[in-house]
């Protein structure tokens, strides 16, 4: 071929791929109220930094007609960009090329962008609008999953691996997400399940329909496998860039630091926490009038709501956030939180976020639910990640710290760097009445006046343990500060604690409850 030719050859090629995407895939995506895949990869990316990678790549599967079936770059596009000016890979699954469905090529395109972004340090974004492994292409369309997830276990705790569901997506297209970071969902748009209504018609002989089975909502308010709930995929988008804008490279680097600016003064500590202790408020409010600009980027937000985890600045430096929420079941700790906090600890602790815990809690949810469901396995996954943590680890107790919920909520026993405790602080194994009723009863029981009695009681137990001051004085709190005094002490932890080294027995992995 002469040179000439092979030019021609490659532009009528490239444009073939080119025309499938645009005429064909922009009308079928928009038919169903989505944005192509390559749409949007340039709405998240930013302008123009977009590079593609194997555009060329074809599929080799012979049967059921596949041989006569071209497929545009077999149905995914992967490439390199930015996202805020930080380096990605990422790729994009084409849902208008055989349902996005995921044979070998597609997959080793995908194992390549993988591969990619570990070897340069750099987080891995992967769009999914796939109905799973290619069932034309049979074993060799699991093959490729399998090599997928494989990667996706070795990348975890190396870059940060964002997945983002665009789509109904089932099998292969759900496990990956469910081994990444990160999984962000939109409303109507996205379903996840491991197999879609047609099989459960067939298998079970069941209708449902895939927003029942696994619509955005279900995965955020019910399961937990989604972090990040949007309306629309362009909000999506907005998120995942304000994600990337506080999580680090890889797990070598440190988040960008930003220019420290103050909390907005319309939150106040004094002014949130009610006198009551009994008496719910939003800890939200507590983590803005600490955090810069009050500005916290909530993860989960939707799913087991007794607890809040984000990430905010302090000191124009990235932190993580776990806390208590007394507006919810009094902010206990169960099954569904103690997961939760568990793995975001956990991905702060592989990528240096330091970790600031807001304690505010009656204790673990007792109960046959939670029992049955599973509390003691779960409820030790907080135990596990707090223990398992180096980095620097601050928690300000700001009112009840009852039982293990006490310990659990990253106390000095767990490893914590710095303990502070708010004169409201409440420290004990439960509280003052359920106390008193078990340790007094039988005083109680014999007065001649029980209700007095156990009135005494109380006040007495109360007196004791449901302050700071004991905790204190066996050096479990490191100072008792004033609600004022809160930001100040934290910001001046994290400065004392910025070069935290801590050394851990070498062991090839723990082992966690999972
Ligand atoms: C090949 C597929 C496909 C697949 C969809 N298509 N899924 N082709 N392999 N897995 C094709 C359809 O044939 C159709 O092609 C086009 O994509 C659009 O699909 P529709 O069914 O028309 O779309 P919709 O009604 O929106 O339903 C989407 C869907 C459904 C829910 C994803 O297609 C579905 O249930 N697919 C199978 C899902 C599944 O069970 N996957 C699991 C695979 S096992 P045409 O040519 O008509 O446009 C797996 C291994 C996991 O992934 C391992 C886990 C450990």
């Amino acid at each position: 071929m002469s040179l000439t030719s092979r030019i021609m050859d490659f532009f009528s090629r490239k444009s073939t791929v080119m025309v499938a995407e645009t005429e064909q895939s922009i009308k079928k995506q928009a038919a169903m109220g989505k944005l192509t895949a390559r749409q949007r990869i340039e709405a998240l990316l930013d302008n123009a930094s977009f590079h593609e990678y194997d555009l060329f790549v074809e599929h080799k599967a012979e049967d059921f007609g596949m041989d006569k079936k071209f497929l545009p770059r077999d149905g995914v596009i992967t490439g390199t960009g930015d996202i805020v000016g930080h380096p990605i890979c990422i790729y994009a699954q084409d849902f208008t090329v055989a349902g996005g469905s995921l044979g070998l090529a597609h997959a080793r395109k995908i194992t390549k962008i993988m591969d990619h972004a570990v070897k340069l340090g750099i987080p891995l974004i992967g769009i999914n609008d796939s109905g799973g492994a290619r069932i034309q292409e049979g074993v060799n369309s699991l093959a490729g999953y399998g090599e997928i997830f494989f990667r996706n276990t070795l990348a975890s705790g190396v870059i940060p691996q964002i997945s983002v569901i665009l789509g109904p997506c089932a099998g292969g297209a759900v496990y990956s997400p469910a081994l990444t970071d990160f999984v962000f969902v939109v409303d109507k748009i996205s379903k996840m399940f491991i197999t879609g209504p047609e099989v459960i018609k067939t298998v079970l002989g069941e209708e449902i329909s895939m927003e029942d089975l696994g619509g955005a909502r279900i995965h955020s308010e019910i399961t937990g496998n989604a972090h990040f709930f949007a309306e629309s995929e362009l909000e999506c988008f907005e998120q995942i860039k304000r994600l990337v804008s506080f999580i680090p490279w890889n797990s070598t680097k440190k988040a960008e630091k930003f220019p420290s600016k103050p909390p907005k003064a319309k939150y106040n500590i004094n002014a949130i926490i009610p006198k009551e202790s009994t008496q719910p408020y939003d800890v939200r409010d507590i983590i803005k009038s600490l955090c810069d600009d009050s500005d916290f980027l909530e993860v989960q937000e939707h799913f087991a709501a007794n607890i809040v985890i984000g990430f905010a600045r302090l000191n124009g430096q990235t932190i993580g956030v776990v806390g208590n929420q007394p507006l919810v079941l009094a902010g206990v700790l169960d099954v569904d939180s103690s997961d939760k906090a568990g793995r975001f600890i956990r991905f702060c602790d592989s990528f240096n976020i330091p970790l600031l815990t807001l304690v505010d809690l009656p204790g673990y949810l007792p109960g046959i639910d939670q029992e049955h469901a599973g509390v003691i396995r779960h409820g030790a996954k907080i135990l596990y990640a707090y223990s398992e943590a180096t980095v620097p680890k601050i928690t300000v107790i700001l009112r009840k710290a009852y039982g293990g919920g006490y310990i659990a909520m990253c106390s000095k026993h767990l490893g914590a760097d710095f303990v502070f405790a708010l004169p409201t602080a409440e420290i004990a194994v439960m509280g003052p009445e359920g106390a008193a009723n078990i340790i007094f009863k039988k005083e109680i029981s014999e007065a001649s006046d029980p209700d007095a009695m156990r009135k005494i009681k109380v006040d007495e137990y109360t007196q004791k343990f449901a302050n700071p001051y004991k905790a204190a004085s066996a050096g479990y709190i490191d100072a008792v500060i004033t609600a004022e005094e809160v930001r100040e002490h934290i910001l001046h932890a994290l400065h004392i604690a910025e070069n935290k080294q801590e050394f851990r027995p070498y062991r090839k992995h723990g082992i966690p409850p999972f």
